[in-house]
């Protein structure tokens, strides 16, 4: 019996290399070893998008995006949580337990809110519906980025208050830290992040990918770009490039056609896969996903109900 791995996904706009490397890569590389579920988190996502256009289009890019990049829905159960109404019921239920300073100590939360985030009432009880979200399906494993690491803990505290309230029910979960692997810099050479404007598009032509690559900042004063050559370890072993890099001493332009060239010869085909999947297979992909996520949580759910007494 494979161990159970959840992870959920808030879909940010257009992916970049730097989600492909950090997050969607590593997530593919280890989901087979693993009894695997993928959650869009919509209804996180609702705790600051108000906007309904943008949250359809959100939702069906995600799960492209994952489709695209080889994630495959017989290994991979990939559903919605606004589709498994069981989530938030075990979100309210889990609120009952936790206590208001208990969540006000939440990193995220703060961060948001000193962010100029409106402190709503959802993104402050976040973390439970999280906790609901991990902990209906039995998760052994979940591998997220590390600002997520307090709420997988939150999770097992969950866990650990609701069993000692009443009696062994959820298991506690371990966080998989996936930033373990560098941090991909972006084209001035800084964290490659959609908010500094220095990303190069994963699913973007090869027009909008050159672009991106020839606005790559080099500085004047060594023979090799070291921005550039960060970029391109992540496509050609550094042992490979060396020959290249030493030819071309200087020739910053030379170098950055080669990154282009290489970034097309991965991105391409994931671009070709992604442009033929149709709004009508995200559906039944996650019409499926839901099933078979429904069919795990509304069991505990009845174990749940039955424990807390509300099932007369
Ligand atoms: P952004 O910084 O562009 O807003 P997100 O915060 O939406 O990206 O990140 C989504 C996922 O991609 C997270 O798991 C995060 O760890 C990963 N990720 C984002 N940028 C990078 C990067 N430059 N290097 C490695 N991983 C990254
Ligand atoms: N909060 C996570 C994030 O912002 C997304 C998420 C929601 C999640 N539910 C989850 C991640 C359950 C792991 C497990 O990235």
């Amino acid at each position: 019996m494979k161990k159970r791995l959840f992870t959920g996904i808030q879909s940010s706009g257009t992916l970049h290399i730097g989600n492909y490397f950090g997050a969607l890569k590593p997530f593919l590389e280890i989901a087979g070893d693993y009894d695997s579920m993928l959650m869009v988190a919509d209804y996180h996502a609702l705790t600051s998008l108000k906007d309904p256009e943008a949250m359809r289009a959100n939702i069906i890019n995600v799960v492209k995006d994952y489709l695209a990049v080889g994630v495959n829905p017989a290994d991979v159960v990939i559903f919605k949580q606004s589709d498994v109404s069981a989530h938030t019921e075990l979100a309210w239920i889990f609120d009952c337990l936790v206590t208001v300073p208990f969540l006000q100590q939440a990193h995220a939360y703060k961060d948001k809110i000193a962010k100029g985030l409106e402190a709503n009432a959802g993104l402050f009880t976040y973390p439970m519906l999280m906790a609901a979200d991990i902990l209906l399906y039995d998760t052994d494993v979940v591998p997220v980025g590390a600002d997520q690491k307090q709420h997988v803990e939150y999770a097992r505290e969950a866990a650990a208050k609701f069993n000692n309230s009443y009696g062994e029910t959820f298991k506690e979960p371990k966080e998989i830290i996936m930033e373990s692997i560098a941090t991909i810099p972006g084209t001035d050479g800084k964290k490659m992040s959609k908010s500094y404007g220095n990303t190069i598009p994963l699913f973007g032509t090869k027009d909008e990918i050159a672009k991106a690559v020839m606005g790559i900042v080099t500085d004047s004063t060594g023979d090799r770009p070291e921005h550039v050559h960060a970029i391109h370890k992540l496509f050609q072993a550094d042992g490979d490039l060396l020959p290249l890099y030493e030819e071309h001493k200087g020739k910053y332009k030379h170098l950055k056609e080669a990154l282009i060239e290489d970034i097309e010869r991965m991105v391409a085909p994931m671009r070709e896969v992604r442009a033929d999947i149709t709004d009508a297979d995200v559906k039944t992909v996650l019409e499926e996903g839901a099933l078979r996520a429904r069919a795990q949580a509304d069991a505990k759910m009845q174990d749940v109900r039955e424990k807390i007494g509300v099932r007369i």
